[in-house]
């Protein structure tokens, strides 16, 4: 019997609801929320403002040191904050996107992050999403979902959220940097977008986020019920 707060790890390709339903489920379960994907944009943009080789990885490790990254609620909902400055919208354009793809494919900074996501989760509470959190960050976390959809209409989600906030893009060129994201994420030397052998597949395409929520949340359940015993 313990009474240690849950691990949970979303793990999937960009667009298949991880960041949705990672927020509802922290918010469900009274956890905190962690977005590794925006750690990984805030390294890109703060790169593209000092003007760094994405390629130069030395450069890019100490970067990371020198980097504050806050996640907070706001009225507006939830925030990030990079050396105290709101970069929530900022590192979200399909430049820093495409940017971040490299720059998360870094061994350098990809050590840097983890150490601090290891850090940030280890007392649990957490829901972390990601690409390699139940395979390298948390390997032994309490539930693991791989989250997936098709590509279509993870490109339409994206396209529809990023028009919502305001940002101007076109369907089909979303949809392709999907699908470019997702080669460079899966075919990386270093940590590539992975399965965990004991993560539960979903499939959201087609799905409202109701149902999938109460999948999760049925999951979690039956998964501390059993660590409890
Ligand atoms: O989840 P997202 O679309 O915000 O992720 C942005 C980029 O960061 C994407 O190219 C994948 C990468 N990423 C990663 O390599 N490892 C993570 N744990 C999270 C994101």
């Amino acid at each position: 019997m313990t009474d240690k707060q849950p691990i949970i790890a979303i793990d999937g390709p960009s667009g298949a609801g991880k960041s949705t339903l990672s927020k509802l489920l922290a918010r469900e379960l009274g956890l905190v929320n962690i977005d590794t994907g925006a750690m990984y944009r805030c390294v890109a943009l703060a790169a593209a403002r000092r003007g760094i080789d994405p390629e130069d990885h030395a450069r890019l490790g100490q970067l990371c040191g020198e980097l504050r990254i806050d996640f907070c609620r706001s009225a507006a909902g939830e925030r990030v904050l990079l050396d105290g400055e709101d970069v929530s919208l900022a590192i979200r354009t399909p430049e820093i996107s495409l940017l971040t793809s490299r720059v998360a494919a870094s061994p350098a900074v990809r050590q840097a992050l983890v150490g601090l996501q290891q850090t940030l989760g280890r007392a649990g509470g957490v829901v972390l999403e990601g690409r390699d959190i139940g395979t390298v960050v948390f390997p032994r976390a309490d539930a693991k979902f791989f989250l997936m959809a098709s590509a279509e209409e993870r490109g339409r989600r994206r396209f529809d959220e990023l028009r919502a906030r305001g940002v101007e893009v076109d369907l089909a060129q979303t949809i392709a940097e999907v699908r470019a994201r997702d080669e460079a994420d899966s075919d990386r030397e270093h940590a590539p977008l992975l399965q965990a052998a004991d993560a539960v597949v979903i499939d959201s395409t087609g799905k409202g986020i109701d149902a999938v929520l109460a999948e999760m949340l049925q999951i979690i359940e039956e998964r501390t019920a059993c660590a409890r015993s």
